[in-house]
């Protein structure tokens, strides 16, 4: 048995394995860190260095529906079939392995997303999230919540944050076998807060995060400031949020992602997500704040930089970017 599978077997104790003839269905939200999640401590249980935090899109996610069944996995992404050597549809299959009560038991999975169009926000984390809340529905484990948080986790780092709504924390954890690494929301709402997304490239990224993260934790690379600048940033973005102070919350969040990025250029060969497009979005970002625009910006292992502002200064924010698509994050009060 290998660590993840122990783990597995740990969490889900007495529960039964799914078997043929059970389904299940669910949802689980995208979530955009605001601290990074960047480097691992452990690459086979996705155990990270440090905590991170994210907001979670309330209405943006994945959907996905779960059977399982005598006979090979078959997977479907948006409505259409994947074949079995695709990428997608190994990565699914190499997770429901840990699930497996043998050989000849497969899940057919059909999995939407349901995204901002263009937008470059990653749909793994929410489809690992819906995928283990799918499971647990079909196997009626009713797992406490650290418990999927965990699960998911092993599908996709950051995916165990999408297990809950609002802001969330992702605890790093102590432990070698990763039981304590799991996400937990925050009490704190923040009505008015708003994400809005640049759509600027959707290619096919150059490099995956896993081995941009490898590269970035490489000796010799700026890596060894970061769990100092993500402690300071995460701390701000604390109070930041049990305050609503948005002007500290928008410079701790664009200081955090630009700093990961720092780690990656200082990599070798170094990782450079960004198109001439991205650093022109962000100097016109600079400029518009420096005449009294309250945004700001955070951005993933991808070209598109996501813009962080107030309800109330939307339609300033949309004169300087037109093509922004922009979600309120929390109901009104
Ligand atoms: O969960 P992964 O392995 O796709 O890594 C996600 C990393 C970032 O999106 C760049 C940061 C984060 O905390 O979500």
């Amino acid at each position: 048995m290998n660590r993840r599978q122990e783990l597995v077997r740990q969490l889900l104790l007495d529960c039964r394995l799914p078997a043929p003839g059970q389904a299940g269905e669910a949802f689980a939200p995208v979530n955009v860190a605001l601290a990074k999640y960047w480097g691992k401590r452990d690459a086979e249980l996705n155990l990270p260095h440090t905590d991170s935090l994210s907001v979670a899109l309330p209405a943006h996610g994945t959907h996905t529906r779960i059977v399982c069944h005598a006979g090979p996995d078959q997977v479907w992404l948006n409505g259409q079939a994947q074949a079995p050597g695709e990428r997608f549809a190994q990565r699914l299959s190499a997770f429901l392995d840990l699930f497996r009560s043998g050989p000849e038991v497969g899940f057919a999975v059909d999995t939407r997303n349901d995204l901002p169009t263009a937008a470059g926000l990653a749909s793994s984390a929410s489809g690992f999230a819906a995928l283990v809340l799918a499971l647990d529905a079909l196997a009626g484990w009713q797992l406490p919540r650290p418990a999927l948080s965990i699960l998911a986790r092993l599908g996709s780092g950051s995916a165990c944050r999408s297990l809950h709504a609002g802001f969330v924390c992702w605890h790093r954890g102590e432990r070698s076998d990763g039981l304590d690494s799991f996400a937990e929301p925050l009490a704190a709402t923040w009505p008015g807060l708003c994400l809005g997304v640049l759509p600027i490239a959707t290619t096919a990224k150059p490099l995956g995060s896993r081995e941009a993260m490898q590269a970035s934790v490489a000796p010799g690379t700026l890596y060894r400031a970061w769990p100092e600048l993500l402690a300071a940033d995460l701390h701000a973005l604390r109070e930041a949020i049990a305050t609503r102070d948005f002007a500290r919350l928008g410079q701790s969040a664009e200081h955090n992602a630009l700093s990961m990025h720092a780690t990656m250029l200082s990599a070798w060969p170094p990782v450079c997500y960004w198109l001439p497009e991205t650093v022109a979005a962000l100097h016109r970002l600079w400029q518009a704040r420096a005449a009294g625009l309250a945004a700001y910006a955070t951005m993933d292992a991808g070209p598109n930089p996501k813009l962080l502002f107030l309800a109330s200064a939307a339609s300033a924010v949309r004169q300087v970017f037109p093509h922004l698509q922009t979600f309120p994050l929390f109901p009104k009060e």
